[in-house]
């Protein structure tokens, strides 16, 4: 007789999380988010603050809410609220400036203990032609340089530093009781989430956003190599079109006319199914490396 039973979803589909096949005998104990210290960036966001409420929703124990906006604040609050305790803490700062970056995990670690689940979803896009052409006078410009870097600053430095960051807590206090090499029999320790993107694949007008996305693919499973030793994971999610700021900032006829027939679903994604989505990655250890959240989207190029 088993005497565990877990549902997975084995393969990288979306689809696959909707038709879950029964696993027995499981020998790594899935790492449920009830009690867990997090850490989510872009929290006033409309896909991090989905995740936020879903963590507090699954009981979480202790949660930072980092964003540049004032915002952090007022969603700590509403999440406290909600959880009928003060867990979230609201962290107003640059994910891309390294002291924030340590304040915020030495804090956490202080009040609540080592983070063990780290969403870095703090994003940014900058779209425009990579080669762009003035039909008027010929000039032709490229896309802007200093542009470039901060979009791979925020989209591809501060992910996979927030992550690093959220291994090493982990490695510290495995090495503080001694452990070395991370057996199955301990459970997952920790869980890694990068919010990729269907852009990955490349897109026009975003040559630095999907050279970051399609960079963190790299980040993710290096990471997961390497942090198994102290039993975390890093996994990745590329969403489609989500219902966000971010979106909704692309002209709307533009979306409607040419992205929108590309969506299977006829429609855009809800932030709270990319949240349930990342909250089984979490929970699930055997679903691993990249996950396609794209509602059924055909490749963009
Ligand atoms: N919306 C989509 O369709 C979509 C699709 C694929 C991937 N994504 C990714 O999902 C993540 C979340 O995006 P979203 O759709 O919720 O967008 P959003 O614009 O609603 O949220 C992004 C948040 O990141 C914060 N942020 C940006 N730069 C920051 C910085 N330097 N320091 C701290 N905070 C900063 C913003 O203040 C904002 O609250 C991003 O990584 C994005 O690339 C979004």
């Amino acid at each position: 007789m088993a005497n565990n039973i877990l549902i997975c979803a084995p393969d990288r589909r979306l689809y696959d999380l909707i038709a879950p096949v029964l696993i027995i005998n499981n020998p790594v104990k899935a790492m449920n988010i009830r009690d867990k210290i997090a850490v989510v960036t872009g929290a006033t966001g409309g896909i991090g603050y989905s995740i936020s409420n879903a963590l507090v929703k699954r009981e979480i124990g202790g949660i930072a809410i980092v964003d540049l906006s004032q915002r952090c604040e007022e969603i700590a609050a509403t999440l406290n609220k909600l959880a009928g305790e003060k867990l979230a803490l609201p962290f107003c700062g640059d994910v891309t400036h390294p002291a924030f970056r340590k304040r915020v995990f030495d804090t956490m670690r202080e009040k609540f203990g080592a983070v063990q689940i780290c969403v870095p979803a703090a994003g940014i896009v900058a779209d425009s032609l990579a080669v762009k052409v003035n039909r008027e006078n010929g000039v032709v410009e490229l896309y802007d340089e200093s542009i470039f870097r901060e979009i791979l600053s925020v989209n591809l430095v501060h992910p996979t530093y927030w992550a690093m960051e959220a291994i090493a807590g982990i490695a510290r206090s495995r090495f503080e009781k001694g452990l070395k090499k991370w057996i199955a029999e301990e459970g997952i320790q920790g869980v890694v989430i990068l919010i990729g993107s269907v852009s990955c694949r490349g897109n026009r007008g975003q040559v630095g956003y999907a050279a970051a996305k399609s960079a963190l693919i790299a980040v993710s499973s290096t990471l997961n190599l390497e942090g198994l030793f102290h039993g975390v994971q890093t996994k990745i999610v590329h969403p489609g079109f989500v219902d966000t700021q971010m979106v909704n900032t692309i002209d709307q006829e533009y979306f409607e006319k040419t992205l929108k027939p590309r969506i299977g679903l006829g429609r855009k994604i809800q932030p709270d199914e990319i949240a349930a989505i990342i909250c089984a990655m979490i929970e699930n250890p055997v679903l691993s490396g990249e996950v396609w959240a794209d509602a059924s989207m055909s490749p963009l190029a």
